[in-house]
């Protein structure tokens, strides 16, 4: 089974997750890309070469974990100690993947001073980046566009790529440049066609991996839930004697089924107590924003979608975030909440251990009796608790 993807705009997508919650930096990786972009293209760069550009740049800040980091990298020239960890890990972690592993090294270079053995991606993005966050967001951007065009102007060949800044001179003089910005009409791409690709099986578990790692990093206290709850699922879908590619795509579900968590502030992500109400509220909205990130990978992605955030739906209808009921539960994804509340119930947290099997099956009858979960697959789950906890325990090691 393939996914159509339109690669530009799942990564476009995926990366506004990680934006989502910090004010200043709002849609950052597309507005640099957007930049990027008008830049390598008065620098006269190769159409092969400006959609490698793109790419990098709507990945350049992939590395970044906390909050915390992101806000150092709101001050203009920061200290290298400061950022090199972002460009480090996001190099490491776009390693290990196929599909992204020529965009690496323009990650890992994103924020190096000029030198002459920059190459010109990397540079560009240094600039576009640096023009982002000089833009102050709560004034009208045209004027501030002299002020930005001097402050380049007075360190091209010292921090900025000389070739690079005399491009944004003359970009800086065009007012619509700065409106664009302004009000988000961001243009990355001339032809959807470069970026219309067939997923394969391979590539989107690579990439879902990916992201699962992201999730898993970001989340301290439940570090392997990710990865937990896809052995769980995967193990699920295959006693259910599933055909290999759905177990595939189940997993794949997995993988994905708290992406939305990266839009989650850290101070709720990384509390380590019970949430309180207002907390609680906020922590719901992540199957919300994991829907609309997996459906943006294409037209057929919409079914994977359902199948990993369905799982805080009901069966009795009183599930968030769309308040679906049984009809509307495909048997995926009342296998990923049945997999989801397992998988939770085992994991010890900053304030609770994780919990006994006798435990966990009292717990998982209670919420079959509550129509909240399926009773056929509670009892698969169940029939199989020994193993479910050999890979919670695994996983938890290998975190
Ligand atoms: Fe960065
Ligand atoms: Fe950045
Ligand atoms: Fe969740």
């Amino acid at each position: 089974m393939q996914i159509e993807a339109d690669l530009i705009s799942t990564i476009a997508n995926f990366s506004r997750a990680g934006d989502l919650n910090n004010l200043i930096f709002l849609t950052h990786a597309e507005r640099v890309a957007h930049i990027s972009f008008q830049l390598g293209k008065l620098l006269t760069l190769s159409q092969q070469a400006i959609n490698e550009l793109v790419l990098s740049a709507l990945l350049h800040d992939v590395g970044i974990m906390t909050d915390e980091e992101q806000l150092h990298l709101a001050d203009l020239e920061p200290e290298a100690n400061r950022i090199s960890p972002h460009c480090r890990r996001g190099y490491r972690l776009l390693q290990t993947t196929k599909a992204f592993r020529p965009y690496a090294q323009n990650v890992l270079e994103h924020h190096n001073y000029h030198s002459t053995s920059l190459r010109i991606i990397p540079a560009i993005i240094h600039v576009a980046d640096r023009v982002d966050i000089l833009l102050n967001k709560n004034r009208y951007s045209l004027a501030q566009a002299e002020g930005i065009r001097q402050y380049f102007q007075g360190k091209a060949g010292s921090l900025f790529c000389p070739d690079v800044v005399e491009a944004l001179q003359g970009l800086a003089r065009i007012p619509s440049f700065w409106l664009d910005l302004e009000y988000r009409n961001y243009h990355f791409v001339d032809n959807t066609e470069d970026f219309k690709h067939l997923l394969t099986l391979d590539e989107l578990e690579e990439l879902a991996n990916l992201m699962a790692i992201l999730v898993d990093s970001k989340s301290p206290f439940t570090g392997h839930h990710s990865l937990g709850v896809t052995e769980t699922v995967s193990l699920l879908a295959r006693k259910l004697n599933m055909p290999e590619d759905r177990v595939r795509l189940v997993k794949v579900a997995g993988l994905l089924h708290d992406i939305g968590k990266l839009a989650i502030p850290d101070e709720i992500l990384m509390y380590p107590g019970p949430l309180s109400k207002e907390q609680r509220a906020v922590m719901k909205q992540h199957t919300y924003h994991s829907y609309h990130l997996i459906k943006g990978i294409g037209p057929q992605a919409e079914q994977l979608a359902g199948w990993a955030s369905f799982h805080h739906e009901r069966l009795n209808g009183t599930g968030y975030p769309f308040g679906l009921g049984a009809a509307q539960l495909e048997p995926e994804a009342r296998l990923m909440a049945v997999a989801d509340i397992t998988q939770s119930l085992f994991e010890a947290r900053p304030y609770r251990k994780g919990m006994s099997r006798d435990k966990v099956t009292k717990i998982l009858h209670n919420n079959v009796q509550a129509e909240h979960i399926d009773p056929d697959l509670t009892d698969l789950a169940i029939a199989h608790l020994n193993e479910i906890e050999e890979l919670v325990n695994a996983s938890a090691e290998s975190a």
